[in-house]
C-alpha cells in the first residue's frame, strides 16, 4: 500500500485545553489513506472524530491546543512542519479538501456563490476561463441552472443546495482528498441520500480519496473501502468494511453497528 499511500498519520495526539482541564481528544491515532480510497471514521459522540479530521486537515480555529504530536504525511510531505503559506498552497492546490455538517457556518452570506467557488479555484489553469469552471463545477455537484445559480446568496437556497455549493467549493482546488464531517446529518432523509449518492460519483470519476465521518453504519456499509473505529481519542479498530460487518473484533463496534441497524430498521417502519 505504501506506494500509492496518499495521507499517513501516525501516533497523533491532540490535546486541548478548556479551562484548567487537558483533553485528551486525540490520544495515539494511527490512520491511513490510500490514492483514491474512501474510508469511513466512525464512533460515538465525543470520540474525536472531527477533531482528528481537523488536525490533519490544520483546520483548529478556536482551539486552545495543549499539544499536537505525532506524524502528519500527505504524499510523504509532512503537514505539521508547513507554515501557512504552505499549507493554503496545499490547500489550493491538489491537497486536501474538507466539507462540514453546516454548510452555512461556512459560506459567506453577504457574497454570491459563484464569487465564493471562484475564490476557491486552483491556480492550475488550462481547463476553460474560471467562470466556466464555476459553472462546470456547479453542474458537477448536481445543481440545476448553475448561470442563475452562480448569482445567487446562501439564504436564498435549500440546505441540500447549501451542501452541494459546499461540495463545489471543496472541489475547486482539484483535491486528491476529501473529508468531510457528517456531511448530510443536517438534512432530511431524501435528501441526504441524493447528497451521499453525489459524493460517491465524485469520488469514483475523480479518482478523489474520501475520508467520510458519519453516525450512520449504513453510509459506511454503502461507500466506504475500509473503516476506523474510535473511541475516547483512539482508534480502537480498523478493517475492511466487510470484515467489520461480518465479524467486528470490538463490543463497542458490535454496538455501533446494531444501534445503527436498529435504527435503520425504525426508519424502514415509520
Ligand atoms: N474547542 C474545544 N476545546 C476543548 N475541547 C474540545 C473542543 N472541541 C472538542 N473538544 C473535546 O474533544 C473531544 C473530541 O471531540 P470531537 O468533537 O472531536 O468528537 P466527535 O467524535 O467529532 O463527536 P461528535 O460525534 O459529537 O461530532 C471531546 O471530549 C470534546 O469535548
Ligand atoms: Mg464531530
Amino acid at each position: 500500500m505504501s506506494a500509492s499511500l496518499l495521507l499517513d498519520v501516525r501516533d497523533l495526539k491532540v490535546h486541548l485545553r478548556l479551562g484548567h482541564k487537558v483533553v485528551k481528544a486525540i490520544d495515539g491515532v494511527d490512520f491511513q489513506v490510500g490514492r483514491g480510497e474512501c474510508v469511513g471514521i466512525v464512533g460515538e459522540s465525543g470520540s474525536g472524530k472531527s477533531t482528528m479530521a481537523r488536525a490533519v486537515t490544520r483546520l483548529m480555529p478556536n482551539v486552545n491546543i495543549e499539544e499536537l504530536s505525532g506524524r502528519l504525511a500527505f504524499e510523504g510531505r509532512d503537514i505539521l512542519a508547513m507554515d501557512d503559506g504552505d499549507l493554503r498552497a496545499l490547500r489550493r492546490g491538489r491537497g486536501f479538501s474538507m466539507i462540514f455538517q453546516d454548510p452555512l457556518g461556512y459560506l459567506n452570506p453577504t457574497q454570491r456563490i459563484g464569487r465564493q467557488i471562484h475564490e476557491a479555484l486552483s491556480r492550475d489553469a488550462g481547463r476553460g476561463s474560471d467562470k466556466t469552471r464555476v459553472l462546470t463545477l456547479l453542474d458537477e455537484v448536481g445543481l440545476p441552472d448553475p448561470a442563475n445559480l452562480a448569482r445567487r446568496y446562501p439564504h436564498e437556497l435549500s440546505g441540500g443546495m447549501r451542501q452541494r455549493v459546499m461540495i463545489a467549493i471543496a472541489l475547486a482546488s482539484d483535491p486528491q482528498l476529501l473529508f468531510a464531517d457528517e456531511p448530510t446529518t443536517a438534512l432530511d432523509a431524501t435528501v441526504q441520500l441524493q447528497v451521499l449518492q453525489t459524493l460517491y460519483r465524485l469520488h469514483k470519476e475523480r479518482n478523489m480519496a474520501m475520508a467520510i465521518i458519519t453516525h450512520d453504519l449504513g453510509v459506511v456499509a454503502e461507500l466506504c473501502d475500509r473503516v476506523y473505529v474510535m473511541r475516547a481519542g483512539k482508534v480502537i479498530e480498523s478493517a475492511e468494511t466487510i470484515a467489520l460487518f461480518e465479524q467486528p473484533q470490538h463490543d463497542y463496534s458490535r454496538r455501533l453497528i446494531d444501534l445503527s441497524t436498529r435504527r435503520l430498521t425504525r426508519e424502514l417502519q415509520s
